[in-house]
């Protein structure tokens, strides 16, 4: 990801939500038209994002922590930070909240003739804003990578020794006003080997030269609890993890029910209105169990699950999802070997 890339995907508008139609519209259609909207249909279904109560308080908790470094006086920051099992969102959800900061940060400033938010350091002078910079580490990534990354993002190039580099890296988030460096995939951090200290100490360090410009270090990785990243005492003592969780749903758990039920029916309300000989309840009491067994409680999961029974239940005329559009979904390897584990759990030899 570069900086151009990351400002079309901000200011890319979402699609729009096609109209609703009548059994007897849907009827209407030529087989074009039919595809047309189908295929409308799908690429707003493809972006359906699933708000959760816990989600939002992640996001405001970390808009917070991102204040108070922006506000607190220079040296080393807080460190927030998202952790959770593969799969489960992270970087779906920290990709809304950096594209909400980075429009809102935007907003103000001037743009250029390609519409590219800049700034007037001195008179005469321009220089693109890039408030946010975000970056994907590499499997065993080093210290140099993750600076390299940032140079990336920037188009500046990588050469030289790695305090060369970093020092790079550094000078372009100054130059650039940015406010916040997210890392994704920080997991991919090489620490267990006999370099792994110098990799802990220079995220340290980095986060330390960050906080000297007021700007927040923000870290998402699988699993971070218990990590070298999380146990080590300097970076532990100003992380603050959060966890992402799939939702879990135990049958006689109704709490678990209530908060399951809330996503599902979130999921309803948005495909209902394109399904006309659908009711109310359809997933949220009816299939809610089955959507929960079939995803284990991983929102993405769920979501394919219920955007393709919508088409299955528009190509076969039923207008409405029945459990026979669910079985005909199929999920990823992870959702489909688990479903079949629990149903069916293997046999322990004795
Ligand atoms: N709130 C949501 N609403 C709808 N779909 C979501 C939501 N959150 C995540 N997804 C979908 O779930 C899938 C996994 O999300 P994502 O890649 O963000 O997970 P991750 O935790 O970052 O995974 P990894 O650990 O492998 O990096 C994606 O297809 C994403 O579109
Ligand atoms: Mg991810």
């Amino acid at each position: 990801m570069d900086a151009q890339l990351w400002h079309e995907h901000c200011v890319t508008e979402m699609p729009v939500e096609p109209p609703h139609l009548t059994v007897t519209q849907w009827n209407a259609l030529t087989d074009g038209q039919r595809d047309d909207h189908v295929d409308r249909l799908s690429r707003w279904l493809a972006n359906l994002f699933v708000a959760t109560i816990e989600a939002d308080a992640i996001y405001r908790k970390m808009t917070k922590t991102v204040q108070a470094n922006a506000y607190s006086p220079p040296g080393a920051k807080r460190l927030p930070a998202l952790s959770g099992m593969n799969y489960v969102g992270k970087s779906t959800m920290m990709m809304r909240w950096a594209r909400e900061r980075y429009l809102e940060w935007i907003a103000d400033a001037e743009k250029d003739d390609d519409g590219h938010p800049i700034f007037r350091p001195a008179s005469g002078c321009e220089a693109d804003l890039y408030p946010i910079v975000w970056i994907d580490l590499r499997a065993a990534a080093l210290i140099k990578d993750v600076v390299g990354e940032i140079l990336d993002f920037f188009n500046l190039p990588s050469d030289g020794d790695t305090r060369h580099v970093s020092e790079a890296a550094i000078s372009a988030i100054r130059r650039h006003r940015t406010r916040v460096v997210v890392i994704d995939d920080v997991h991919l951090l090489k620490t267990n080997w006999k370099g792994g200290r110098d990799v802990l100490d220079y995220v340290k360090h980095f986060n330390t030269r960050l906080g000297k410009l007021g700007v927040s270090l923000v870290l998402i990785g699988a699993n971070l609890e218990g990590s070298d990243l999380a146990t080590d005492p300097q970076i532990a003592s100003r992380l603050r993890l959060d966890h992402l969780q799939p939702y879990p749903c135990e049958r006689h758990d109704i709490d678990h029910m209530r908060r399951w039920q809330a996503i599902a029916r979130q999921l309803e309300n948005l495909v209902l209105p394109h399904l006309p000989r659908g009711k109310p309840e359809m997933l949220f009491t009816k299939l809610a169990q089955e959507l929960h067994d079939r995803s284990q409680g991983y929102i993405g999961d769920v979501t394919e699950l219920v955007t393709e029974a919508t088409i299955e239940a528009i190509h076969d005329g039923s207008f409405r999802i029945q459990r026979k559009h669910l079985d005909r979904v199929e999920l990823s390897k992870r959702a489909e070997d688990e479903y079949r584990d629990r149903k069916h759990p293997p046999k322990r030899a004795s």
